[in-house]
């Protein structure tokens, strides 16, 4: 393969800033490999949304099939926005984009790199990897309202699991733990979400006994938080539902350096459409514009991105130079998001 072709979707907020930098550093890290990169950009988010009355058309979404891979920045819109109604960017652009292009694993990695400040006294080795189920759970949008604005409103959103859903994704974690530390870890609440909790629980009992080397244990999603807390070094791979992997990764993020570090994929495992790879946060509107945001969760996205096309090397080099470049602050030292781009594009 001599080129990729790259979807590159920037989006709202602080989502172009970040964007900018991970492309950068993306083509950077590139430079001698033969492979070139052809980039297409959508303009898609709050202000096309605003207007054109359109989210992401089917005919758009049809062009972004045809690539190679996508770049994905944030979208949403500020809170003081009452022209955009709250999760349509969230459902009609991004989900549509993940459910559409089956991305079923919804890879999330923490590292906590040396020399990086966290909110934890003794954080261990921490090193772990969360394979969020992509497609299902409670974001399929299924449920509904009735009486809505009375005080007998019935608001409902159920959650979806499927046999075949679960267990692509729990045997993907399993293959990834044989790669790694060999345990996995299902994160659930099977003692009250009996119906989809022991669905989960059975398919990796199942999936278990096809990795003979790799160990698996199972935690409840509140005590999942205490752990992650005072214990994440403990985890190699976890495994959950959209949901609890939604809120896990912001709190993983959160101990590994802040949510300004933390990297995501979503892959599509068979190859029948692009991957898309993003930052775990969103466009944070409250420091958009102001080349205040952390590039670096978007610039390690692409490294998932260029080990997931086959350039693993290529990806090892940015996060040698990420490593580097966070040894190297200095706390109240502020630089702007392009200062980090260019300091981790000038290490490779
Ligand atoms: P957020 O992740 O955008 O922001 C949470 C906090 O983290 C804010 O204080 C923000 O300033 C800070 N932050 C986020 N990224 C940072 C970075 N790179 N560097 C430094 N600080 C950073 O979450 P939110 O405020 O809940 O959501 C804002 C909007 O983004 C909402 O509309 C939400 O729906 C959307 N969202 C989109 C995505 C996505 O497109 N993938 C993900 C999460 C949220
Ligand atoms: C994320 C975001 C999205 C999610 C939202 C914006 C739909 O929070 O990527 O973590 O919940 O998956
Ligand atoms: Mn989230």
């Amino acid at each position: 393969q001599t080129q990729l072709d790259l979807a590159v979707i920037p989006g709202d907020g602080i989502g172009p800033e970040v964007t900018a930098e991970a492309l950068k550093v993306l083509h950077k890290a590139l430079e001698g490999t033969g492979l070139e990169v052809k980039e297409t950009s959508y303009s898609l988010g709050a202000q096309h949304w605003l207007e054109t009355g359109e989210a992401l058309t089917d005919e758009t979404l049809s062009d972004i099939r045809g690539r190679d891979a996508i770049l994905f920045g944030a979208v949403g819109a500020a809170p003081g926005d009452t022209r955009i109604p709250s999760g349509i960017l969230e459902r009609e652009i991004l989900l549509k984009l993940r459910f559409s292009l089956d991305h079923c694993v919804n890879l999330r990695p923490s590292r906590l790199y040396a020399g990086v400040p966290t909110p934890l006294a003794n954080p261990g080795d921490v090193d772990f990897v969360v394979v969020r189920e992509g497609t299902e759970g409670p974001y399929t949008g299924n449920g509904g309202a009735l009486r809505v604005g009375t005080p007998h409103e019935i608001a409902t959103e159920v959650s979806v699991n499927t046999a075949y859903g679960v267990e692509r994704v729990v045997r993907d974690a399993f293959r990834r733990a044989e790669g790694r530390r060999k345990k996995v870890t299902l994160v659930h609440k099977h003692n009250v979400l009996v119906h989809a909790g022991h669905l989960w629980k059975r398919t990796v009992e199942a999936v278990a006994a096809e990795f003979p080397g790799v160990e698996h244990d199972y935690l409840h999603v509140d005590a999942a938080t205490i752990f992650l807390v005072t214990d994440p070094s403990r985890f190699d791979v976890i495994v959950t539902d959209n949901l609890f992997g939604d809120i896990l990764t912001d709190l993983a993020g959160a101990v590994t350096g802040g949510i300004g570090l933390a990297a995501s994929g979503n892959i599509n495992l068979d190859g029948t459409a692009p991957s898309m790879f993003e930052p775990v946060h969103g466009s944070a509107p409250d420091i958009a514009g102001q080349q205040k945001a952390d590039p670096t969760a978007a610039i390690l996205s692409a490294a998932l991105l260029l080990d997931h096309i086959g350039q693993p090397e290529a990806a090892e080099r940015i996060h040698a130079a990420v490593q580097g470049d966070v040894e190297s602050r200095v706390a109240g030292q502020a630089r702007t998001t392009a200062q980090v781009g260019d300091a981790i594009a000038a290490r490779l």
